[in-house]
């Protein structure tokens, strides 16, 4: 059966970039409104495609559809969560359906449902939502009183990564740990004035980003799961928590301001996006869209990373001076990196990584060389932007003790970051940009990677003319362009698939690829006015530590499978789900690449996908849950009995606010949207997609 794709459209204004102009503003700073940062000389070629949906798109799939809180009228539920918590999305009894292992799951239909919808016979429930105390003496949520002292202690705002790490000694518990990328000050604050925000409600603010470790609990009969408030290890990080830089550039006259005249000490990590778990047990998160907090930068003081000349969104300037960069040139070089936490350890101060770089990491995935030393990937999300890998020199130590785990917290500090180059193997008049196959049938070639800076125990050697180490970890976008790194549609989240080996490099979109004089549709970013986003997949020996070179490929360009310009490495487009803006990745236990999505643009809401990546089934790719209205799918974490996602910025529409929602997810009418993060499982309490 073949299944319409709603007429509604719940996403209503949308920006360039595909977002609803209140994600574009609070979430990014209105990126999609300034020239991307990286501009070219290329010519326009290639015609820019209409990019208009078929109206018949569709997939075969067996539709469920859930009805809580449909469109945002709450039509009288009492509370679509504690709907989802009896089983709704999952009416049925579980029923095997075809797909490879881990994805045998009826896909869940595209929809603009006002709830988290999961296939026929899976249940869910809300873990944690934004505002539960989560620390001793935190109070109970109340947004008509809330106070920053009492965000401080509770589960902050915009849940996006998620990890989930073991917690030996303690049944049926894990320790959660979760990035809180932005705050949204018109669905959190009553009244809420842009124009004059008070200095309570910027220190709510303060507290809310951040990072949040929560221990959580499983049920023994099913797959939910609850957090434990007051736990010893529940920790809030937030923008004001003592951070120390580390790596060679920590000290350098670069990153000392007047209340740091170090240069090694920083207040709080902001717009914390996606992540990583590092195979030592701590956890990675990518500082992304820091320029949106700064204030009144100039051309000398921005240096490619879109800091304002004028007031900032939130306007924290007013109330801090080291947001105001005409008054702390260099607090905003002190951002835009990646943080480490000990989550195991709450008394210990987080770092931040120079040797990784600086720019708008999305995230940072973490595996291990064949003899111990670190290798780390991470996106620069810009339009235009590089994407980057960085190689430890240091081997990482076994077991938790004192000395090991001091050890392994520096491996970062000492290594090699390089950035991508790739070279495509087909002739360039046959990349058209309309996203048609070349003569080979693939969108492939090869690539290296560029090194660009080495930090040692003792310094620092740069390897870009002009540029000093120091500079290349602090200016690193200016060191990718200075080495000629390939231009990509907005590098996300990348990751090692645990069975294969294979990388896949989730890049989102870019309406502005091959418009006006921005850089043309290449092999690796076929598509002018990219509006869906591909994902590619990298074939490298990443288990050595010397390996600079690796072949590519487009594993999938995403879409409505009725537009010609998509591809599902060659699997029948017409049994996969239509996928738009790929954002976060993650692997199930199979080796299946699991995709969240953000901004999707075919009329339906955001969700989470899997898909196959060998075999026959390679490119099936099957939807598995979707979103309420204005949220974007984040953070998964697929367990062999339990998916774990971030339901982030739910209600995100313009033109709502607190008073006026746009959404009663999750609590129902009447109730103030809360971001949250939600678990699903089998109801016959079986694996996952088997
Ligand atoms: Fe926070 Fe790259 O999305
Ligand atoms: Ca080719
Ligand atoms: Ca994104
Ligand atoms: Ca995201």
């Amino acid at each position: 059966m073949r299944m319409q794709l709603p007429l509604i459209r719940t996403s209503n204004e949308t920006h360039p970039g595909g977002r609803s102009a209140l994600t574009c503003r609070f979430r990014c700073g209105d990126a999609c409104f300034h020239p991307a940062p990286n501009t070219s000389d290329n010519p326009y070629v290639g015609d820019v495609i209409a990019g208009a949906l078929s109206r018949r798109s569709v997939m075969r799939a067996a539709a469920v559809v859930t009805v809580a809180g449909a469109a945002g009228a709450g039509v009288g539920l009492a509370s679509p969560a504690a709907a989802a918590e009896k089983g709704t999305g999952g009416a049925g009894r579980h029923r095997p359906a075809k797909g490879a292992r881990g994805l045998r799951f009826d896909a869940v239909a595209p929809n603009t449902a006002d709830a988290v919808t999961v296939p026929d016979g899976y249940r869910q429930n809300i873990v944690i939502r934004w505002g539960e105390p989560i620390l001793r003496g935190a109070p109970a949520f109340d947004p008509e009183k809330q106070t920053a002292a009492a965000q401080a202690g509770q589960f902050g705002y915009n849940n996006d990564f998620l990890s989930l790490l073991p917690l030996p000694g303690e049944r049926n518990r894990q320790l959660l740990v979760a990035n809180h990328e932005y705050t949204d000050e018109v669905l959190m604050f009553r009244g809420y004035d842009a124009a004059a925000p008070t200095r309570e409600q910027v220190e709510i603010a303060w507290a809310a980003h951040g990072l949040s470790a929560v221990v959580v609990e499983g049920d023994r009969r099913s797959g939910k799961l609850t957090a434990v408030p007051r736990h010893p290890l529940n920790r809030r990080v937030t923008a004001t928590t003592e951070f120390r830089l580390t790596g060679p550039a920590a000290g350098s006259d670069l990153l000392k301001t007047s209340a740091d005249p170090t240069g090694t000490k920083v207040l709080g990590t902001l717009n914390n996006c996606s992540g990583g778990t590092t195979p030592w047990g701590t956890t990675l998160h990518g500082e992304e869209n820091f320029n949106q907090y700064f204030a009144n930068a100039s051309r000398a003081t921005d240096k490619r990373y879109g800091i304002g000349t004028a007031a900032s969104e939130r306007k924290w300037e007013r109330f801090d001076k080291r947001f105001d960069v005409a008054q702390e040139p260099n607090e905003a070089h002190r951002f835009g990196y990646v943080v480490e936490l000990d989550p195991y350890d709450p008394t210990s101060t987080p770092r931040k990584h120079t040797p990784l770089g600086r720019f708008k990491h999305e995230g940072a995935t973490v595996r291990l060389t064949h003899d111990g030393r670190p290798v780390v990937y991470s996106g620069d999300d810009e339009r235009f932007d590089y994407f980057y890998k960085f190689v430890g020199t240091k081997r990482m130590k076994k077991g938790s003790s004192r000395a090991a785990r001091e050890h392994n917290l520096g491996l970062l500090d000492e290594g090699t970051l390089y950035v991508a180059r790739l070279t495509g193997d087909s002739p360039a008049i046959e990349i058209d940009g309309t996203g048609k196959l070349p003569a080979d049938g693939e969108f492939d070639g090869s690539g290296e990677w560029i090194p660009l800076a080495t930090a040692n125990a003792d310094g620092a050697v740069s390897h870009v003319d002009g540029m000093t180490a120091e500079e290349v970890f602090v200016f690193t976008r200016l060191a990718g362009d200075k080495v000629g790194a390939t231009k990509m549609d907005r590098p996300e989240d990348i990751e090692p698939n645990p069975h294969t080996g294979k990388v896949y490099v989730a890049l989102t979109n870019n309406t502005n690829r091959g418009v006006g004089t921005n850089a043309p549709a290449d092999e690796a970013n076929p598509r002018n006015a990219n509006k869906h986003g591909q994902v590619l997949e990298l074939t490298e020996r990443w288990n050595r530590a010397d390996s600079t070179r690796f072949a590519w490929t487009l594993f999938l360009v995403a879409g409505d499978p009725e537009d010609p310009a998509t591809y599902f490495a060659g699997f029948p487009k017409d049994d996969v789900s239509p996928i738009s803006c790929p954002d976060n990745v993650a692997f199930d236990p199979h080796g299946n690449l699991w995709i969240s999505t953000d901004g999707a643009q075919l009329g339906f809401h955001d969700g989470l996908f899997g898909v196959a990546t060998k075999g026959e089934r390679r490119g099936e790719l099957k939807q598995f849950l979707t979103m309420p209205i204005g949220a974007e799918t984040c953070g998964p974490v697929i367990q062999d009995r339990r998916v774990l996602v971030s339901v982030q910025h739910p209600g995100e529409i313009s033109g709502a606010t607190v008073e006026k929602p746009a959404s009663t997810w999750p609590d129902g009418a009447g109730r103030i949207v809360r971001p949250s993060v939600v678990a699903v499982w089998r109801a016959d309490g079986d694996d996952i997609g088997v």
